[in-house]
C-alpha cells in the first residue's frame, strides 16, 4: 500500500515536472534566450518565408541535450504561424507511420521528429522524396493486388533533432536547407534563464545566487531548471522569501554538484580512468563497463560536457583525462 502510494506520489511528480517544463518554455524567439547566432539567421530565413507565403526550408537542430532543440522548434512554429506536430524517430515504426503524420499536415505546417537518427531505415528513405518534392509513393494491398499510389504533400518543414549529427546519412542530412549547431549556453545567457525560470515559480533569485548555479549547470538550461527546482526546496523550507547565494551553495554541495558543475557520475568517470588506467588513453567501451553506464549515455551527455571545458580529450587510442582534470580533483597526475 505505502509503495503504491510511493508510486502515485512518483507520478503527479512526474506530471508536475513535465508542466513545469512546459510552462518554462519560451514562446517566442524574443523570449529564447542564447544561441544569438542560430536566432539572428532564424529571423531573417523565417520572415522571408512568410513574405513569400513559402514553407521554411527543412531545418536540422543538433547538440547535446537539454540545450533547447525542441523548444527552438515549437517557437520556429510559433513565429511561422503554423501548427506543429511532434514525433519522434523511433515513434515512427514503418511507413505507414509516417503517411499517416503527412497526411495531418496543413500547407506550411511543422513537422518535428525528435532523435531523427533514430529512423529506421525504410521510413528515412520515404522521407527523401516527401522532403524534396513533397511527395510520397506507397504501396496499397498486398499480393497480386498491390499496386503503387502516388500520394501528393502539402509543403511543410521538416525539424529534425538529434544529439548525434554524426549518426545521420549523408543523404537525409543533405536534405535539410538549415543546419544548425546548438551551443553551450554563457554563465551570463544561464543567469536570465535562472531568473526567468525563478520568476515563473514565482520564487525569486538574487542576482549572485542565480550566478552561481548558473556556473554549475555544464552551460545546459535543462539542468540550470532542475538544480533551481531542489534550490528553491532548501531556500522555501528554510523560510527565506528569495533564493540566496549561501542557500545556492549549500543546496548544491548537498546535491554533490561540484563548483564545475561536475557531478557523482562525472568525478566517478574521471576517477575511474584514473585510477584504473592511469588517466587513459583508454576506450570508451572500457569505461563504459567500469562505471555501469550506456556508452551512449557516456557519449551523449557526460563526454561533450566534460570536453567542452577541457577536461577530457579524445585521442586516435582513447579517451584521455587532462591536466586540468587532474588538478580540479586535486590528484597528482603520475609522471612518466
Ligand atoms: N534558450 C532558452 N531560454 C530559456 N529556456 C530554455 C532555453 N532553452 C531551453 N530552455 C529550457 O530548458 C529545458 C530543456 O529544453 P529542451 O527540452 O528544448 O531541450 P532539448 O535540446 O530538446 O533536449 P533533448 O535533446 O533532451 O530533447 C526546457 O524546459 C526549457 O524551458
Ligand atoms: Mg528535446
Amino acid at each position: 500500500m505505502a509503495e503504491e502510494r510511493d508510486l502515485m506520489d512518483q507520478h503527479t511528480n512526474d506530471a508536475s515536472e513535465a508542466l513545469a517544463e512546459l510552462s518554462l518554455r519560451p514562446q517566442r524567439l524574443a523570449e529564447y534566450i542564447g544561441q544569438q547566432a542560430i536566432k539572428d539567421k532564424l529571423t531573417v530565413y523565417i520572415q522571408a518565408a512568410k513574405s513569400r507565403e513559402e514553407a521554411l526550408d527543412h531545418v536540422l537542430l543538433y547538440g547535446p541535450p537539454g540545450l533547447g532543440k525542441t523548444t527552438l522548434a515549437m517557437v520556429i512554429a510559433h513565429e511561422l504561424g503554423v501548427q506543429i506536430k511532434t514525433t519522434s524517430g523511433p515513434a515512427i515504426e514503418k511507413p505507414g507511420d509516417l503517411v499517416a503524420l503527412l497526411n495531418e499536415l496543413q500547407p506550411g505546417d511543422v513537422l518535428f521528429i525528435d532523435e531523427i537518427h533514430r529512423l529506421p531505415k525504410v521510413v528515412e528513405e520515404m522521407l527523401y522524396s516527401a522532403m524534396e518534392d513533397f511527395y510520397v509513393d506507397i504501396v496499397i494491398g498486398e499480393g497480386p493486388t498491390a499496386h503503387p499510389v502516388h500520394f501528393p504533400l502539402p509543403p511543410f518543414t521538416l525539424i529534425g533533432a538529434t544529439t548525434r549529427a554524426g549518426s545521420l546519412s549523408a543523404p537525409l542530412r543533405d536534405r535539410f536547407g538549415i543546419v544548425e549547431r546548438m551551443q553551450y549556453y554563457t554563465p551570463a545567457e544561464l543567469t536570465a534563464i535562472v531568473t526567468r525560470s525563478a520568476k515563473i515559480f514565482q520564487a525569486p533569485i538574487e542576482t549572485d545566487g542565480a550566478h552561481e548555479l548558473a556556473l554549475r549547470s555544464r552551460g545546459t538550461p535543462r539542468i540550470a531548471n532542475r538544480l533551481l527546482k531542489r534550490v528553491r526546496d532548501f531556500s522555501q523550507v528554510a523560510g527565506h522569501a528569495a533564493i540566496n547565494l549561501p542557500t545556492v551553495q549549500m543546496a548544491l554541495s548537498l546535491l554533490q554538484v561540484d563548483d564545475q558543475g561536475l557531478d557523482e557520475i562525472d568525478r566517478k568517470l574521471l576517477t575511474t580512468m584514473i585510477e584504473l588506467y592511469h588517466g587513459g588513453p583508454v576506450g570508451l567501451k572500457t569505461i563504459a563497463a567500469n562505471i555501469g553506464e550506456e556508452t551512449t549515455t557516456i557519449e551523449e551527455m557526460y563526454e561533450p560536457y566534460l570536453m567542452q571545458i577541457g577536461f577530457l580529450s579524445r585521442t586516435p587510442r582513447g579517451r584521455q583525462v587532462t591536466l586540468a582534470a587532474y588538478e580540479h580533483l586535486g590528484i597528482p597526475m603520475p609522471t612518466e
